[in-house]
């Protein structure tokens, strides 16, 4: 490629980058809430940019963002319910969902659909949380990985990221990668449709039946209202557009893919945690899939 070839090219890199890019904006102006109580919402006295979800006997709550994206970075950061959150679960997770009058349409979107989920399992005041992450690929689901958190994740905020690229998906926990899916369509296995943009969401609910001790530790209702803080959802993202976006957004995270690989200290990182705090891989529940683990797990998975 000539010198002008190669700025040429650049200018179209940077040209789609810049257009879709989204980093930052104020909670209010980037999500709003979906449903749920009346009592959660957005609190923004002075320059504090906080949501509150709020989870009590009438309802669960949750919101997400008003743009839907395709492949990129999106993080947020949250302070989960403290004390007794048992049977309690927070959400932070991407996904596409049909919003049409027919409900074929949507029952047809919700069996094929793409998920990446961050979810945290609350529990009995004193005991740890679960870090319970999953992806749905074109329908196909249980592909949970567990971990117990490093830290307590009710004292303060921490950074929950959906890295999501066309060869890879990555959560990461305060920066430190915990868990990586990669693209192995050419072997046949599922990946989030290459096509399909998501949406980004955060809710709080009742899950008491198997979120703690697989059901065992109840909500107690007399703890009322549980309460989540999330503040500082990110996207640095490729904002979807329509039907042109797809080109779109696949140059820009084809421009991007040089620092989506993770470097051999985030590989050290990761097998780190997964050596101190891992609770539950499905790529080793011989007993769940009689000994047929998926196709991914035989992989290379980071
Ligand atoms: C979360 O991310 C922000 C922005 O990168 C950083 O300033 C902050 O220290 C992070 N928090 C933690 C607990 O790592
Ligand atoms: C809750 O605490 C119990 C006892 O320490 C533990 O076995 C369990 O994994 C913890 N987390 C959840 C979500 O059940
Ligand atoms: C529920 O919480 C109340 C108030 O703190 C407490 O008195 C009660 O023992 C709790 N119930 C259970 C089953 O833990
Ligand atoms: C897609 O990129 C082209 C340039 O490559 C640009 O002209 C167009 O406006 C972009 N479309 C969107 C939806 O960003
Ligand atoms: C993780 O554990 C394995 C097996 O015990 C060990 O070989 C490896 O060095 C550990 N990795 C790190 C980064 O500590």
């Amino acid at each position: 490629m000539g010198d002008l070839g190669f700025v040429i090219a650049m200018a179209i890199i940077f040209s789609a980058l810049n257009s879709n890019v989204i980093e930052g904006r104020s909670m209010m102006k980037s999500m709003h809430l979906s449903w749920g109580t009346q009592r959660s919402g957005f609190l923004q006295p002075s320059g504090v940019d906080d949501v509150t979800l709020l989870l009590d006997p009438v309802s669960g709550s949750g919101i997400q963002s008003k743009d839907q994206f395709l492949f990129g970075t999106l993080e947020m950061q949250i302070k989960l319910v403290p004390g007794d959150s048992a049977g309690t679960v927070t959400s932070f997770y991407v996904t596409v969902y049909a919003n049409s009058v027919f409900s074929f349409i949507n029952f047809f979107y919700r069996a094929k659909h793409n998920e990446i989920d961050f979810e945290f399992l609350g529990n009995v005041t004193g005991e740890p949380y679960i870090i319970h992450t999953n992806i749905y690929t074109q329908g196909a689901a249980g592909r949970e990985v567990q971990f117990y958190p490093w830290f307590d994740p009710t004292k303060d905020y921490h950074n929950y990221t959906i890295r999501w690229t066309p060869s890879h998906v990555v959560w990461f926990v305060d920066h430190i990668p915990i868990r990586v899916y990669r693209n192995y369509l050419d072997d046949g296995i599922p990946y989030p449709d290459l096509d399909k943009p998501m949406r980004a969401y955060s809710s709080i609910w009742n899950a008491d039946s198997w979120a703690t001790r697989g059901g065992l530790d109840r909500i107690n209702w007399s703890k009322a209202p549980f309460v989540a803080k999330l503040r500082k959802f990110r996207a640095r993202a490729c904002k979807f557009q329509g039907s042109t976006s797809v080109a779109n957004c696949t140059a820009a995270a084809a421009a991007a893919c040089t620092t989506s690989e993770l470097g051999l200290d985030d590989q050290n990182q990761m097998e780190l945690i997964r050596n101190k705090s891992l609770v539950y891989d499905y790529c080793q529940d011989y007993e769940k899939y009689l000994g047929l683990l998926p196709g991914e797990c035989f992989q290379r998975q980071y």
